[in-house]
């Protein structure tokens, strides 16, 4: 069962959930990608509306997990704000020890559903603002825009939200993936499996390199300096965030998406800008690492996705929290997989020599 929830050809740039191609699954709603995840297969009509249905009404958080955000410190990653709130809440769950199918269900609604308002909310208080509750009319990604903003967004910016989430939802074995399957195999619960994954995803070389690509972006300042930021980059033997992947050996294919995605973003902002830099940028690690050297290092799924974020104007400090928005329905997914299992997950020692 766990080897199905996703599907990887490493060599020909090819993802399924659930055995659909996920250039397919872009096309659907979140809600939609979410339930086939947990669910194992796509909704039909009426499950979807219930499904978003129950999703949309859980997605305020209470007034205690106000206060506790109000208390975090803003200069910092939301990353640790967001584990320290998920890990708050669940004292406030009142399925917390129930480990049943059921108990488990409603968990993971409230999980998907209260993670965005969370970051949200974060996001306006580090800036001052009041936190904008949830609209239950607007789509998982239009939502999340507009709790940020406290505007509504274009379509094509909640679009563009929805793909994120959707292409960032669920990626097999990966490394935060793994952490939440190890908790989750202790029998432990869900929020404390989710946490788990949090802090996992939290590192630069998974989740945190969307928000250093960000900061390469700026730091590049303009499609002519790329060529050098690049090559004295790598004349100091340091890696090129959102390059490269333990799997990918070509192009990632969330990766393509991404970038026509932030073409798109581009065009209608009237502001090719940020897309020439990150275009120039990969172009130069092409040809010096692909052709010149023969090591199949391409754009993965953080490159043109903080690219996006850019265009969306959301700050770097959101990026891997807005990832773990996307990842959690793949953390749930694996973990409802290792409950059934009943079996604890115990590597040996040497098998770390492996990774
Ligand atoms: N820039 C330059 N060189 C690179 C890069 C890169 N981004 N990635 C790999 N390489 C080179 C390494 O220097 C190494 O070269 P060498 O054999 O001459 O020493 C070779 O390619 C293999 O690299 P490893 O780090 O051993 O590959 P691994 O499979 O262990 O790592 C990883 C994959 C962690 C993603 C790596 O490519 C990397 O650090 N990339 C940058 C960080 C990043 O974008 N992380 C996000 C990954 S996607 C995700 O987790 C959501």
């Amino acid at each position: 069962m766990s080897k199905n929830i996703s599907f990887i050809d490493g060599l020909e740039g090819i993802l399924k959930y659930r055995e659909i191609d996920i250039n397919q699954l872009v096309e659907l709603p979140y809600d939609a990608v979410s339930y086939l995840l947990i669910m194992g297969e796509l909704p039909g009509d009426q499950e979807l509306a219930d499904y978003s249905a129950r999703l949309r009404g859980e997605r305020e958080i209470n007034r205690e997990a106000i206060d506790v955000i109000r208390m975090c410190n803003f200069n910092i990653d939301s990353m640790e704000a967001l584990r320290t709130i998920v890990s708050f809440i669940s004292q406030f769950d009142p399925d917390i020890n129930d480990n049943s199918p059921e108990g488990n269900m409603r968990k993971a609604i409230r999980l998907i559903a209260k993670i965005p308002t969370i970051v949200a909310a974060y996001h306006r208080i580090a800036n001052g603002k009041e936190p904008v509750p949830p609209d239950p009319s607007l789509s998982h990604g239009a939502n999340f825009l507009y709790m940020i903003r406290g505007s509504k967004p274009s379509d094509l910016e909640a679009e563009v939200m929805e793909k994120d989430f959707i292409l960032s939802a669920e990626h097999e074995l990966n490394a935060s993936t793994f952490s939440s399957r190890v908790t989750a195999s202790t029998l432990s619960d869900l929020y404390s499996a989710v946490v788990s994954g949090l802090c996992t995803l939290k590192g630069p070389l998974h989740g945190g390199a969307r928000a250093e690509v960000m900061a390469m972006i700026d730091e590049i300042s303009s499609p002519e300096d790329a060529e050098k930021y690049v090559l004295e980059k790598l004349a100091k033997k340091e890696k090129i965030m959102g390059f490269g992947h333990r799997v990918y050996k070509t192009y990632d294919p969330r990766g393509v998406v991404f970038k026509q995605l932030s073409r798109q973003l581009a065009e209608a902002k009237g502001n090719m800008y940020w897309y020439e830099i990150a275009e120039a940028t990969e172009r130069t690690v092409i040809r010096e690492l692909v052709e010149k050297k023969g090591k199949p290092i391409y754009p993965n799924v953080d490159f043109y996705s903080g690219v996006i974020y850019k265009y969306l104007d959301i700050p770097p400090k959101l990026a891997t929290s807005i990832f773990a928005i996307g990842r959690v329905s793949g953390w749930i997914a694996h973990c409802f997989d290792q409950y059934e299992k009943k079996k604890i997950i115990r590597p040996r020692a040497f098998m770390l020599d492996e990774c």
